[in-house]
């Protein structure tokens, strides 16, 4: 009968282990003490052993119980609390040390015959060894950050106090209580009485203590989630594993209990399937489960049955084990081995982005050919001396400026007059917030205004770019947008003879309707150049960008709506309806901006967008993780939308923060292709990612967010040169870190929804990674990244080929040259003399 109390509570404490959730952990562990006593009474009532039990139950405990059993509860309550942020109690393990130090003496030790006493599993020094490994082993396979242990260890006192105050025998109960046990000495009878008869008090403790708990969560805003069959299967369990437990308890002693606590936790462990060296971690976990196996066995006194035949629980840690290899199988096998999406992705677009290269004309007549053959219409005047220009500065890029035309052919269908008049218009209307520039063809100065705002970086950037061309460019005037946001919608051809302007202020507020009121019109089609579709690529059902192009627009992507701050809320939109050529660093899809190079980066851009070659750090010495550094921007937090903002996702992805989250991960299997395999686990050693402020946001908003987020200091701005990964993503509008991360010996990983002026030259998977808006994939990216030997040489190619290519085809000459070109067709388009066509 004791045999099977010890087996079932070593098998219903890792059941109970493996089902319960981080979400119903609160909730499960409440009813676990109302069942708890409910079983034992229903127990007394029809078990055969039971005599006296029944009376005890209800009996009111001295003053002594009164103070040890709320020690008890505290401890508990602490752990259950604990489990609910972390899942597990990392030190758990640390228990059974330190109860055999303070003399709690397991039952096999006091019995006469110590044949199966095996010292090595059960004296106190070689288990303080045992617990230091199963904590250590615990703690690298989950990657707990140094805060939270700290707390770990306030809980496991708490515990510890908690266990070693009840397992205290004498004076506990009164001695009559333990007599139906008949067999056991004196000793173990009271503490066998007290443990289970004590059920109800302690419930009548831990109950309070778990509610105030569970009210203290809900009021610090993390909602209990109810997940009602989930809830009581797990509470089940836990309740059949204090049933059983304490009986175990009953002829051992309390060391069992952590003993058998230690059990669970390792034996239902799996290891993060995003960790390379997963069958390593789980090796280690099935020889700590198997040691807290021994120590639980050995503690049994010999008389209470064949002991060795509770070694077969041993199979329970082998299961997540065996999952996994039935899941994936091994990696050993021969046969057709599928290579891993982004390689093809790297070598496809590298492919791609060489022929791009080669087919750039070498002569002017070749370019002036291609420019006809693309755009079906003469180049604008002044092009020869552009095209000399860009020889003379070495651009590789001579024919990909499809964005500039895509931009300016809307102007076509108005005269030169009516362009000058609907520019004279929007940039005069009240809120319009655009800077008024007019560069001078005979003195080659540039010279810019705005109705209220001072300062002269406009002015300055354009002054560096276009300074030296007089005489090549005609007098142009043009209008650049001052806010992040994008500005232009263009009308669609229903209103085509509707020039007028409006100005709309749709900031804060849910604006995809109107971002995507052109897309039933527009027929979609694949992207073109580079950016195209690579769409045999077969990846395996994780979104990897195949097609830059694609995955920013809009009108394919519905779901958008809810998953980007520029769509929800974003900060300050002031919406310029009409046809006006307004020039913004980047526009959606959908927008009719026409894109400049951002003058915040680059060698004259803002300090801390700056790169400096001396604060970079070699490929070796940098961190083999991802970095993000950053503030909460993107949109403004005027409601509980805030968690679906593209940064806020992120960071709430890279900080595991999401509960219940599904990651997907590629393996090998056995007939060598790769198969997809879900795992709730994400291993956060490989994500150096925070929000350092919190801002645009309702002030208590910006309360909730800093309690959600793991919000850190201020960081250096150089400090993600530290690590091999660097992210990019959009803030209110462009990113202008990216150039900097770009030209350092990092990999960039880039998500944007936005188009900037070097989407031509830039090629996803050869100069960077880019990383799709539902993020699906990048807990299985970042895991071959830095796992694989083929994931780190790729990242290193990344790395290198993006700061080649940003030296020779993104410096300052090179956004000087696209500005010229641009400002070449502006000037045409804005000619008096040109009609409408
Ligand atoms: C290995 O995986 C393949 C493909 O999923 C499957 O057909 C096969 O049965 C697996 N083998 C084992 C031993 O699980
Ligand atoms: C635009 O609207 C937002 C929210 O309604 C407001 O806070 C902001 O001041 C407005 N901006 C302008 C320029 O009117
Ligand atoms: C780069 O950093 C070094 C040392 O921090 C500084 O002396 C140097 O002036 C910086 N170079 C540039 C171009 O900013």
């Amino acid at each position: 009968m004791f045999m099977f109390s010890a087996g079932a509570a070593l098998f219903c404490s890792a059941l109970a282990q493996y089902l319960t959730t981080r979400d119903v952990e609160l909730a499960s562990e409440i009813l676990c003490w109302v069942i708890l006593p409910a079983l034992i009474k229903l127990k007394n009532r029809y078990g055969s052993t039971g005599t006296t039990s029944n009376t005890l139950l209800v009996k009111t405990p001295s003053a002594v119980v009164s103070t040890r059993a709320w020690l008890f509860a505290l401890g508990l309550a602490a752990a259950c609390w604990y489990r609910a942020e972390e899942h597990i109690v990392i030190l758990f393990p640390a228990l059974t040390p330190l109860l055999l130090l303070s003399g709690v003496v397991p039952a096999a030790s006091l019995t006469t015959d110590s044949k199966l006493f095996w010292p090595p599993v059960t004296a106190p020094w070689s288990s303080g060894l045992i617990a230091v490994f199963s904590c250590l082993v615990l703690v690298s396979s989950s990657g707990t950050r140094l805060p939270s242990l700290a707390v770990c260890v306030v809980v496991v006192a708490l515990l510890y106090g908690g266990y070693l105050s009840i397992s205290r025998p004498a004076a506990v109960v009164d001695r009559d209580a333990g007599d139906h046990g008949g067999q056991e000495r004196p000793d173990d009878a009271a503490e066998g009485a007290q443990v289970e008869d004590v059920a109800m008090p302690l419930a009548f403790r831990i109950l309070p203590l778990l509610t105030v708990v569970a009210c203290a969560r809900m009021l610090t805003s993390k909602e209990l989630k109810v997940a009602l069959v989930k809830t009581v299967v797990a509470g089940f369990a836990k309740a059949l594993n204090w049933f059983f437990t304490l009986k175990t308890i009953r002829q051992s002693s309390w060391c069992s209990a952590s003993t058998i606590g230690t059990f669970a936790i390792t034996s239902a462990r799996t290891p993060s399937l995003g960790d390379r060296s997963f069958y390593l971690h789980a090796a280690f976990n099935l020889v700590t489960s198997l040691l807290a196996l021994g120590q639980t066995i050995h503690m049994i006194p010999k008389g209470a049955g064949p002991r060795s035949r509770l070694w077969a629980l041993g199979v329970l840690p082998l299961k997540p084990l065996l999952e996994n290899m039935y899941r994936i199988n091994a990696s050993t096998m021969l046969g057709p081995r599928d290579e891993y999406p982004v390689e093809v992705l790297a070598r496809t677009a590298e492919a791609k982005f060489d022929a791009m290269l080669a087919r750039q004309s070498r002569t002017y007549s070749a370019a002036v050919l291609e420019y006809r053959r693309r755009y079906n219409m003469e180049p604008p005047p002044g092009f020869e001396a552009w095209y000399s220009y860009a020889v003379a500065r070495a651009s590789p890029i001579i024919d990909e400026f499809d964005i500039i035309h895509e931009a300016i052919a809307p102007f076509w269908k108005m005269s030169g007059k009516k362009v000058q008049e609907v520019m004279g218009e929007a940039s005069g209307a009240a809120g319009a917030d655009l800077w008024w520039c007019m560069f001078k063809g005979q003195t080659g100065e540039t010279s810019c205004n705005h109705p209220h705002r001072g300062g002269t970086h406009i002015q300055e950037t354009f002054g560096r770019w276009l300074g030296g061309l007089a005489g090549k460019i005609p007098d142009v005037e043009f209008l650049v947008n001052h806010l992040d946001e994008p500005r232009v919608l263009l009308p669609g051809p229903e209103t085509a003879n509707d020039q007028r302007i409006r100005l709309t202020n749709i900031s804060r507020r849910p604006i995809w309707d109107t971002l995507t009121r052109s897309c039933s019109r527009k027929v979609t089609s694949a992207s073109s150049g580079i950016q195209g579709a690579s769409v045999d690529i077969n990846t395996h059902g994780l979104p990897f960008v195949t097609d830059t192009g694609a995955d920013k627009d809009l009108c394919q992507h519905p779901e958008y709506r809810d998953m980007h701050g520029m769509a929800m809320s974003p900060c300050s939109f002031i919406l310029v309806d009409g046809r006006v050529p307004v020039l913004t660093t980047g526009t959606l899809t959908t927008g009719g901006d026409v894109l400049f190079p951002s003058p915040v980066y680059g060698e004259y851009g803002d300090e801390g967008f700056v790169y400096n070659d001396t604060r970079d750090v070699e490929w070796a010495q940098k961190r083999n993780n991802l970095y993000w550094a950053g503030s909460s921007t993107g949109a403004y937090a005027g409601d509980d939308g805030w968690k679906r903002y593209h940064r806020h996702r992120f960071v709430a992805l890279a900080q595991g923060l999401e509960t219940g989250r599904e990651h997907w991960y590629l393996r090998r299997g056995r007939d060598g292709l790769f198969h997809q395999v879900a795992s709730s686990s994400l291993n956060r050693d490989l994500f150096d990612v925070a929000f350092t402020a919190i801002i645009q946001c309702r002030h208590d908003l910006c309360e909730s967010q800093r309690e959600y987020f793991d919000v850190r200091p201020r960081a250096d701005k150089d400090a993600a040169l530290g690590s091999k990964l660097v992210f990019d993503i959009d803030g209110n509008g462009i990113s202008g870190r990216f150039v900097k991360l770009l030209t350092s010996h990092s990999a960039v990983l880039k998500q944007t929804l936005l188009r900037e002026w070097h989407d031509e030259r830039l090629a996803a998977w050869v100069h960077y990674l880019p990383v799709s808006q539902g993020l699906g994939e990048l807990p299985e990216l970042v895991s071959w990244l830095t796992g694989t030997e083929e994931g780190r040489r790729r990242a290193r190619l990344v790395a290198e080929r993006g700061r080649e290519w940003a030296m020779r085809a993104m410096r300052h000459e090179d956004r000087g040259l696209y500005v010229y070109r641009l400002m070449l067709e502006l000037a045409r388009i804005q000619d008096p003399e040109r009609q409408a066509t």
